[in-house]
């Protein structure tokens, strides 16, 4: 199954919060649907929000050059209201950030209906590259694992949080593939449940054996030699290596660290916000305090409790023993080797 389909003018999103109990599309016609799907978490993962904004924009392209008024400026102005839907990952902004500047490369005196093809273009483009990227990520990061290897991955970063077949969970696959990988263990996580309820749910599809563990049991699976290696996803990675991804990564990399188990990020250049240099200055969402009191509507902590709940959390570079992109795999000092991915590309992601 997709998680993100565009056909005849319509954005079909396979609604990731009513996985795994019913597989059911989200027709979106309208950016703002897209938007709201973004808010609500129908559609997660830094990769997926990417191609699914610059849909969104089509979307609103559509619209408005269906009807009178001032195109440019009611453009700008729905991108902005998509670029509000979340904070953490950058794919969102790099997306609208291309959408935008084709748009711009088109003069005043274009119809707006061209502007709207041309945007329906790239974003196509965002989608199919994206593939071809989770494809070349899972080739280099399969590399890296010995024969047998029992894997532990954290939320999802697998097909549904992409185009294709997903940053770590691609590596996974591909791994496994070659015989790599003999297990994977998926942790939950706390409080809306990624892992638990679509990585396990992925990883059966593929036939890849798979046992679930709730967060608290990492280091115990760590301390008995379970694991061999840990393999998360990225939202937004610094200049100097910082990762950002979903909370309980950094706790993930200080165990990791501490039993002598390499820490693995995947993640596409389109994930690297090369304006950042500390991790410190990512913007952290935080969300409803009804996420963590409770679960399904049912209520575990007393009423009116206070609650803190990021979505996301950081990883010192330090801790993460290598990135693994399409580009190929950075390693520690990540300064240098991030610049040199730079140079590399340009750019140009
Ligand atoms: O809040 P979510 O579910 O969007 O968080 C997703 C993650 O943290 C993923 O690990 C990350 O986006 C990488 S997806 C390839």
């Amino acid at each position: 199954l997709r998680s993100i389909v565009w056909q005849d003018g319509c954005l079909q999103l396979l609604n990731q919060t009513a996985l795994p109990g019913k597989a059911e599309y989200i027709a979106c016609r309208d950016w703002r649907r897209v938007a709201e799907a973004i808010r609500r978490l129908e559609v997660r993962g830094a990769p997926a929000i990417g191609a699914v904004a610059a849909y969104g924009l089509v979307l609103g392209a559509r619209e408005l050059a269906a009807q009178p008024g001032d195109f440019r400026p009611a453009l700008l102005a729905v991108a902005g209201e998509l670029r509000k839907t979340r904070p953490t990952a950058v794919n969102l902004f790099w997306a609208l950030d291309r959408m935008l500047a084709v748009a711009g490369r088109y003069g005043d005196d274009t119809p707006p209906t061209a502007v709207a093809a041309a945007l329906e273009e790239e974003a196509g483009a965002i989608y199919r590259e994206d593939e071809a990227v989770n494809r070349q990520i899972s080739v280099n990061g399969a590399a890296l694992f010995a024969p047998g290897s029992a894997v532990l991955t954290h939320c999802n970063a697998g097909a549904l949080a992409t185009v294709a077949f997903g940053t770590a969970l691609g590596v996974i696959g591909e791994a496994w593939r070659q015989g790599l990988i003999s297990r994977v263990f998926v942790d939950e996580p706390r409080p809306l449940l990624q892992g638990a309820r679509l990585t396990t749910w992925e990883l059966r599809q593929e036939g890849i054996p798979v046992t679930l563990i709730t967060d608290n049991m990492a280091g115990w699976v760590m301390r008995r030699g379970m694991v061999q290696a840990v393999i998360v996803g990225g939202d937004r990675i610094t200049a100097r290596g910082d990762v950002a991804n979903k909370i309980g990564t950094y706790s993930l990399a200080v165990l990791a660290r501490e039993h002598g188990i390499p820490m693995y990020v995947a993640a596409p250049l389109s994930t690297f916000d090369f304006s950042l240099e500390s991790g410190d200055d990512i913007p952290i969402e935080e969300r409803s305090a009804d996420e963590v009191t409770g679960f399904g509507g049912v209520r575990t902590a007393p009423e009116g409790i206070e609650v803190f709940n990021p979505a996301f959390d950081v990883t010192p570079g330090e801790l993460v023993t290598a990135i693994i992109t399409e580009h190929g795999v950075l390693r520690s000092p990540y300064r240098e080797a991030i610049a040199g991915l730079l140079e590399k590309t340009k750019g140009g992601r």
